[in-house]
């Protein structure tokens, strides 16, 4: 009787854990995993800067936790993006890679400030919110 019971909880556990996957794991797969995978050997898990291959980099790696604040309490979603696609860096030497290529995805509609829906790559967009969460 006993086997019994503690099966069903391992039944009744298994259930809610499935149960609850698909919607942690959409979430992962747009920003955080993304920031892990592709950012934070610069930037660091915090966004802060402290990375493992910071210290060898040519230019200081910003705090990015400190874009809201330094635009006036305002996150700077547009010029994230931007930055992190590439499309505003024409610097030579900037040690940061383009990852436009590489966040290409399915397009969704972002609000870029001025009311327009512009299509948007999705994991550039989620990696852009995961930031938005990392402000300080
Ligand atoms: C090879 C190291 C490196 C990697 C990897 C890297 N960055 Fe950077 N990043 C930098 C450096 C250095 C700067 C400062 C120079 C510049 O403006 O590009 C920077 C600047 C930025 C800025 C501009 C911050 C500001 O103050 O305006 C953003 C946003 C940013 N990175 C986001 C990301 C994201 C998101 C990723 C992952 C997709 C990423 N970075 C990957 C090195 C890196």
């Amino acid at each position: 009787m006993r086997g019994f019971r503690s099966g069903v909880a391992v039944l009744v556990a298994g259930g809610l854990l499935v149960a609850c996957m698909p919607q942690a794991q959409e979430e992962e797969v747009s920003g955080r995993a993304l920031y892990v995978d592709l950012c934070a050997s610069c930037h660091g898990d915090s966004g802060r800067g402290d990375g493992p291959a910071a210290a060898g980099l040519s230019a200081p790696i910003p705090d990015l936790t400190v874009l809201a604040r330094n635009n006036r309490g305002e996150f700077p979603l547009v010029a994230v993006m931007s930055h992190i696609d590439g499309y505003t860096r024409t610097d030579e030497g900037d040690p940061m890679p383009e990852f436009g290529p590489l966040l290409d995805g399915q397009l969704v509609p972002v609000d870029t400030g001025d009311g327009v829906l512009t299509p948007t790559p999705a994991p550039l967009f989620a990696l852009a919110e995961y930031l938005q969460t990392l402000q300080r």
